[in-house]
């Protein structure tokens, strides 16, 4: 008897154990996996998904019209690690009939977490307030020195009113936040009624909130929203943070704001490159406070998320239902 031929999946990088076990016990499959830390390079990439009939993919790499001809028509699944799909060319993706995993939800408490941290980082000045006691410049407590910003009595916008802006928001309201406000394709009344928050226009909130937070998904109408218009409109005290996608800000309007006054200070975890080039010009500003996309980095969220794109990869290759699959 013959035995049934395996399906190829090819995995652009090292993935947590629980998902590499998943993959690693799939009888039905023959796996290969790209072994290095650092994103695959593209000729690899290209050269590895030829053939395959499952992908799965990071946020950093592009699957275009050309790695989905390099894939050829075998290509039945991709199953990315990440709930962000701007890597994707969803249009291509479904005019060949691939099926999309993703991991929404699982991640969202851990990014949650990591916006309200850099949220308090940057408005309480934390970074510079340490490298201070380190390089001597704490000589005394001083009621006029180090002072920040605090949640207690204002207004919150957010930027996206999705599953980590929610999550965001319920987070923030113990503080004493009084005012929630945030933006959208349109309304959500259902979501917003937890917080009482209010549907504005972008620039109302820029110009409302003591502290905005971008949570919103990369498009085309996002990408560049928060430029020269917004950060002009914004409090000169009002403190900016995004965690969603670098590409949503301009970050040499965002430049031009902190250099100048223009808002008080700016936490990101998204940049424009990423990594960020050691010799940009926002790292050159004390109000400025950056990380390298951190926000679902716990040691359990990227375990659940490796477990979930594997089984989204798997499920999707026997034609069975997708633990998450993205409605094309
Ligand atoms: P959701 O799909 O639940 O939320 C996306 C939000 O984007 C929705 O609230 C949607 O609002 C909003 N949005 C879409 N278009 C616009 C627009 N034109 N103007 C304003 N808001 C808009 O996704 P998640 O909350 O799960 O994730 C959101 C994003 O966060 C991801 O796409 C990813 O880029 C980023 N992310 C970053 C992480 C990190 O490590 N820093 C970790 C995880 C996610 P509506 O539908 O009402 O228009
Ligand atoms: C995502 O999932 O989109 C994040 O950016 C990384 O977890």
């Amino acid at each position: 008897m013959r035995a049934a031929r395996l399906m190829k999946v090819f995995v652009t990088g090292p993935i947590p154990a629980e998902g590499r076990a998943a993959l690693a016990q799939a009888a039905d499959c023959e796996v290969e996996q790209w072994d290095s830390d650092d994103p695959i390079p593209r000729k690899d990439l290209e050269r590895g998904v030829a053939g395959a009939h499952g992908l799965l993919c990071r946020l950093t790499d592009h699957v275009d019209k050309k790695l989905l001809d390099a894939a050829g028509a075998n290509l039945k699944v991709i199953s990315t690690l990440s709930v962000g799909l701007d890597h994707l060319a969803l249009d291509e993706i479904q005019k060949r009939g691939i099926r999309v995993g993703y991991t929404p939800d699982v991640l969202t408490d851990a990014t949650a977490e990591l916006a309200v941290s850099l949220l308090l980082t940057t408005c309480r000045r934390l970074p510079e307030a340490i490298e201070e006691v380190k390089n001597g410049g704490w000589t005394s407590w001083n009621p006029l020195w180090m002072c920040g910003y605090g949640l207690s009595q204002s207004t919150v916008g957010i930027v996206g009113l999705g599953r980590i802006g929610q999550a965001i928001a319920r987070r923030l309201k113990p503080f004493g936040v009084q005012r929630f406000l945030y933006t959208g394709r349109q309304p959500r009344p259902q979501e917003a009624a937890e917080f009482q928050a209010e549907f504005v226009s972008t620039l109302q909130l820029a110009a409302e909130s003591d502290f905005i937070v971008v949570a919103c998904s990369l498009t085309p109408a996002t990408r560049g929203l928060c430029n020269k218009d917004f950060f002009q409109k914004m409090k000169n005290t009002a403190v900016f943070v995004n965690i969603s996608r670098g590409d949503v800000v301009n970050q040499e309007d965002l430049y031009q704001a902190l250099a100048s006054g223009q808002i008080a200070a700016a936490g990101l975890d998204v940049t424009t490159p990423e990594p960020l080039p050691t010799n940009h010009p926002l790292l050159t500003l004390k109000n400025c406070v950056i990380l390298p996309h951190i926000g679902s980095a716990t040691y359990k969220t990227r375990n659940t998320m490796s477990l979930l794109a594997a089984n989204n990869l798997l499920a999707g290759l026997r034609g069975e239902p997708m633990p998450s699959e993205l409605k094309l």
